[in-house]
């Protein structure tokens, strides 16, 4: 396979006017919310690296266990040459553990994030540290529809999705992607971590950490209206709330107005009620059977499962059936 950096589509998805057509509309519900993915950009995708170092934050360091751990064991479920299409790359870090227990000249590795300057950084690196990589990086929205490139002749496609990314979609939208992933992965599988149900203290904290570093990514949301979108509104007039929902079995994140407020964006203005929040994350924890449940509703076998001694964490891996 061809080594080195190929762009395909170097052109943000999530640019400004979504951004301010997807915030319209967000203020216009009732109750307010807003897609986690505007979290993203050049300074949030720098404080959600900060989380990923908390105390409080297990979910990075458990998993990154993990595939440190296991990692040639997982790559025995993909084959010997895969397409390895990494959803939401983010930093890159975890997918080193992989990529380490896997010949290099038997991975085309397509890294897809929304944040194309992130991106481009990433991949310099995972270049610099494994010359003779084929990397073709995509910018895309990968919960929209988007084009991979071709899978290489007797490669098998694999996805990868780390960090319980699959825990901000609701359970609809959840489906909605295990399906569009087990169609374009036909033929090969999905290596999947998942945050687990556990003590709701725990995973509290993690959402609430006491440097604040989760408040100001929550918080940058806002930010980013300020300075991408010209949004005005009360400075420190939203703080950061992170609780966890026992009906839904997720932590909800929220922006919540300390005092009745007006947020002005491109000519209108939206009216917030003291303690009126703008729903920014959900963050779904789930059991490991529950998630086979539906990843099987949707295409997918499930195979192996790698799990922590505490039980917080699972990696899973999902064989996806040949197409008909
Ligand atoms: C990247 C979605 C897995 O839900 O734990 C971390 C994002 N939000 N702290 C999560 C997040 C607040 C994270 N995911």
């Amino acid at each position: 396979m061809k080594p080195g950096i190929e762009w395909r589509q170097p052109r943000a998805s999530a640019d400004s006017e979504q951004f301010a057509a997807d915030l319209h509309a967000a203020l216009s519900r009732s109750p307010k919310a807003i897609s986690p993915k505007y979290f993203y950009d050049e300074a949030g995708s720098q404080l959600f690296e900060r989380i990923c170092e908390l105390p409080e934050y297990y979910p990075t360091r458990t998993e990154l266990a993990l595939l440190q751990t296991h990692a040639a064991d997982m790559a025995a479920q993909m084959g010997a040459q895969v397409q390895l299409v990494e959803y939401g790359a983010g930093a890159l870090r975890k997918v080193r553990l992989l990529l380490d227990a896997i010949p290099r000249d038997s991975v085309q590795f397509v890294p897809v994030d929304i944040s194309g300057p992130h991106l481009l950084a990433a991949c310099d690196g995972l270049a610099g540290d494994y010359p003779g990589l084929a990397i073709q990086p995509l910018v895309a929205d990968f919960t929209r529809p988007h084009t991979l490139p071709p899978c290489p002749d007797g490669s098998r496609r694999v996805g990868f999705f780390p960090g319980s990314s699959i825990g901000n979609f609701t359970p609809a939208e959840a489906d909605a992607f295990l399906r569009l992933a087990a169609g374009e992965l036909a033929g090969g599988g999905l290596l999947i971590g998942i945050d687990l149900e556990k003590d709701h203290d725990t995973l509290h904290a993690a959402y609430n950490d006491a440097a604040g570093v989760t408040a100001a990514f929550n918080l940058n949301v806002l930010d980013r209206a300020r300075k991408e979108l010209d949004a005005q509104f009360p400075q420190d007039g939203f703080e950061h709330l992170a609780f966890y929902n026992p009906a839904y079995r997720r932590i909800e994140m929220h922006l919540r107005a300390r005092q009745a407020l007006e947020l002005a964006l491109g000519g209108e203005v939206y009216t917030f009620h003291e303690g009126e929040t703008l729903h920014t994350e959900h963050s779904h924890k789930y059991t490991v059977s529950g998630f086979q449940a539906m990843a099987a509703r949707a295409g997918f076998k499930p195979g192996k499962v790698w799990t922590d001694a505490n039980g917080w964490f699972a990696v899973l891996w999902l064989e996806a059936g040949q197409h008909e």
